[in-house]
């Protein structure tokens, strides 16, 4: 039973078992901020804020429990020791605390649910925000919306609303913050998005805190910010809310498969030959090549947003010969808890160190199947010398081919008429030491496998990587594109003194 899951969590435990060392923060990180102010100075900022908030909010310092909460990531090697950390009860006080900010200049982090895998993106030396307690979540009247605050995780969102009959299209796996995915274009593919289309193409509001501390409500009507925010990060102010759309949901259907040796091969042909036909839209899939053990293993989660797939539908893919495999149908939480292989929650107490980099395919061919494997064995007999521990997977992410058409054009992805799939490497270690092998890795390796894809004849030249999965020093251009020159418009039009280039992240 729960064969993916059992494996994915079995790796992950020894390797946060192996877990000592402190992470390490060697690699630059990308904030626009220049040199940081004295940690006095920061420190002042805190007490100011801590003047200047509401009963509903609160300020904490290093060695109280919330603090550590505060700033923990889902990978540790994201996190950073701020003077103190600030939850944020009201959008009136998260105004106070970005006016605190901007009149001292003092570097700071907004943290959604921390999945960022990337240092410095919400985490900080200075002064660190957490959304946690903006936890609403709120059905409109009509159940056609859903308001849900920044500080909520896609569990949280899928708990309140599933056994009530509904859902968003939101994140694939558990535990995944709103906010970054919306945002960044996180966890803006979902199983849903071959039906409704990306996360962000589902908003209907968001609520922002403006750079400069004013408080807006952002709809279609506010045509630069309504494209602005949707992918582009924290750039443009502070989110507090969210508002969805809402859908109907029902009892879904699920499968995980692993092939391992030798089954690998014919696996991942048999789902090249899947992916060459036109399917239900209820249906959506993930693929992933991973190391154990000195060889490649292949893994197969299938989806359909019903009870029972269509006759036929995964057919040849059931019937092929399998390491193990888990069928259910349940709910779709069961689904996200169960058949998907698990990143476990005690990674993100445990310090570790992982690196992901985007890989932006148009198609998986039989040629590039063959290209993830070699990577898969090549990368993964390297690194494993360097840490016996270590995690290497890829996960293939395939959608429709108008899974972009369901949206108006929004920050990223820079052409909707290219769609592009977004795919993923993943190094997990245990030891700073090897930090920067490790990152190096994760670019040589999305590198070669781009370069597969060119020569199998894939126009990748306008095609980015995802904004969510690029690794920290992806040039800006490559993931915007075109859009990026009036996403630096705007940026300036809506925040002229640069607060939010106090914090981290892909800055315009
Ligand atoms: C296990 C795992 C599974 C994932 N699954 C998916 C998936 O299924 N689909 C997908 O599309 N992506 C997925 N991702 C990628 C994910 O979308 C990104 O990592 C995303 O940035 C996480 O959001 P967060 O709020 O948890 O991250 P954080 O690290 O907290 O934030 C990310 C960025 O958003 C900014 N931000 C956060 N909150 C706010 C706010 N309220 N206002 C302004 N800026 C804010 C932060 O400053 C930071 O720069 C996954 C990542 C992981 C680790
Ligand atoms: C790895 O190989 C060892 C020895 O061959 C075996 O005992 C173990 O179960 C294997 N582990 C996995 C995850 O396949
Ligand atoms: C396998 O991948 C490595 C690293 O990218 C590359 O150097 C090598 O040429 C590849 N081998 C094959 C057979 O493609
Ligand atoms: C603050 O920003 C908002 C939104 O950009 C703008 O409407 C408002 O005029 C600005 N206020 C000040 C005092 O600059």
């Amino acid at each position: 039973m729960l064969g993916a899951a059992l494996l994915w969590c079995a790796l992950a435990l020894v390797l946060a078992e192996a877990l000592q060392d402190q992470p390490g923060f060697s690699q630059e990180n990308f904030a626009a901020y220049t040199l940081p102010p004295s940690p006095a100075h920061y420190k002042a900022t805190c007490e100011k804020i801590a003047e200047s908030i509401s009963s509903a909010s609160q300020v904490f310092y290093p060695g109280e429990l919330q603090f550590e909460l505060d700033i923990s990531h889902w990978a540790s090697s994201s996190s950073q020791v701020p003077v103190c950390s600030v939850e944020p009860g009201t959008p009136d006080d998260v105004a106070s605390i970005l006016q605190q900010i901007a009149r001292a200049r003092v570097p700071f982090a907004v943290k959604g649910d921390g999945h960022n895998a990337n240092p410095g993106f919400s985490s900080t030396p200075g002064v660190h925000i957490s959304m946690t307690r903006l936890n609403h979540i709120v059905i409109s009247k009509d159940s056609r919306t859903v308001e849900i605050g920044a500080g909520l995780t896609w569990a949280d969102v899928y708990a309140y609303l599933v056994p009530k009959g509904f859902n968003v299209v939101g994140g694939r796996m558990n535990g995944v913050g709103v906010a970054g995915l919306t945002l960044g274009g996180g966890e803006w593919y979902s199983w849903k998005s071959n039906e409704h289309g990306l996360t962000v193409d589902t908003v209907t509001e968001f609520h922002l805190v403006s750079p400069n501390g004013t408080e807006i409500v952002v709809t279609e009507a506010d045509e630069d910010l309504w494209f602005a925010l949707k992918g582009g990060f924290n750039n443009y102010g502070i989110v507090t809310k969210f508002t969805l759309k809402l859908y109907p949901q029902t009892n879904v259907w699920g499968a995980s498969l692993i092939f391992e040796g030798e089954l690998a091969d014919p696996a991942a042909e048999a789902f090249v030959r899947f992916l060459s036909w036109p399917h239900d839209h209820k249906a959506s899939q993930m693929g992933r090549f991973m190391y154990s053990n000195g060889s490649v293993s292949f893994g197969l989660s299938l989806f359909y947003d019903g009870p029972e797939p269509p006759m036929g539908l995964y057919d040849e893919l059931l019937s092929l010969t399998y390491t193990t495999t888990t069928i259910s149908q349940g709910t779709f939480t069961d689904f996200i808890l169960n058949l998907l292989p698990c990143y476990p929650s005690v990674l993100r107490v445990t310090s570790h160190s992982v690196r992901v980099n985007g890989i932006p395919m148009l198609h998986y061919t039989e040629h590039i199947m063959k290209a993830y494997a070699n990577e898969t064995k090549f990368w993964g007999d390297r690194l494993s010398q360097y840490d016996d521990n270590m995690l290497l997977f890829y996960v293939l992410e395939p959608f429709e081919p108008d899974f972009l058409t369901h949206g108006k054009p929004s920050a990223y992805p820079p052409d909707r008429s290219l769609a592009v799939l977004p795919s993923l490497v993943y190094v997990g270690w245990t030891s700073s030491s090897t930090d920067v092998y490790m990152a190096d890795a994760a670019h040589r390796s999305a590198a070669s496998l781009v370069e597969a894809a060119i020569q199998d004849g894939q126009d990748l030249k306008n095609a980015g990587p995802y904004v969510n999965y690029a690794i920290f020093g992806t040039p800006l251009e490559r993931m915007y594109g075109k859009h990026l020159e009036r996403l630096r418009e705007i940026r300036k039009k809506y925040d002229p003194e640069n607060v939010m280039g106090l914090t981290g992240g892909w800055k315009f």
